[in-house]
């Protein structure tokens, strides 16, 4: 199996020391950083221009994850904003294929996004056309939500139709991950794992993300 990857999301950081809070998480795989519109999600976050700062101040690359209606308007330019990867809602485009080919070709990783009530069905006949899958396991919106049980399933059906296509295509979950979920969450199939109370919560942060590693691997 592929190693594990922790991003702990800077929803849980202090947004007056972002520099130094992006600082604390050297030894992540990348740092998640969650857009939202108060419209697709009845919360305000953060936009380009901060996204862009957060780019050349970062140790690690950044998982842009955008909770904005319409993202087929909006992605590309994350994807210009120094996104590694760019990940958008189901939900919130009209066509999936056509805006994962536009951000492929601009250089960056594709990914799609599922609430917890939304199918995962409809990309896993796509999923050459993606590099990441996001099972969202809370509703999108806030940090420091539970786990919804329910979701992983749906973490079980994308890992064995990822395994049979053998296209390598992430399964990211985001939403309630802690050392209490995240082994039975990699048990399920996720490889990539979304953490923000957990980690910027804990006392020592660099070894909240080597714990939550250690226990995504067993
Ligand atoms: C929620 C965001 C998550 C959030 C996760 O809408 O997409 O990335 O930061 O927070 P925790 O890990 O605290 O559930
Ligand atoms: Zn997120």
């Amino acid at each position: 199996p592929v190693r594990p990857q922790i991003n702990p999301s800077i929803l849980s950081a202090d947004f007056a020391n972002l520099e130094r809070d992006l600082a604390a998480i050297a030894t992540a795989d990348h740092v998640h950083v969650d857009v939202m519109d108060q419209h697709f999600v009845p919360n305000l976050t953060l936009g380009l221009p901060v996204v862009r700062r957060i780019a050349e101040v970062s140790p690690v690359p950044l998982d842009v994850h955008l909770m904005v209606e319409d993202a087929d308007r909006w992605a590309p330019a994350y994807a210009e904003a120094g996104a590694a990867s760019v990940t958008f809602h189901a939900e919130a485009t009209q066509a999936p294929v056509r805006l994962a080919r536009e951000l492929r070709a601009g250089g960056v990783r594709a990914a799609v996004a599922v609430r917890p009530a939304t199918p995962v069905e409809p990309f896993l006949d796509l999923l050459d056309e993606i590099d990441m899958i996001l099972v969202m396991t809370v509703e999108p919106g806030f940090g420091g939500q539970a786990f919804i049980e329910g979701t992983l399933p749906k973490v079980r059906r994308a890992r064995a139709a990822v395994d049979r296509a053998g296209t390598g295509t992430r399964i990211q979950v985001d939403g309630g991950v802690s050392r209490a979920t995240i082994a039975r969450i990699a048990r399920a199939g996720a490889d990539v794992f979304v953490a923000g109370s957990a980690v910027y919560g804990a006392e020592d942060v660099a070894a909240e993300i080597a714990a939550l590693r250690d226990l995504a691997a067993h």
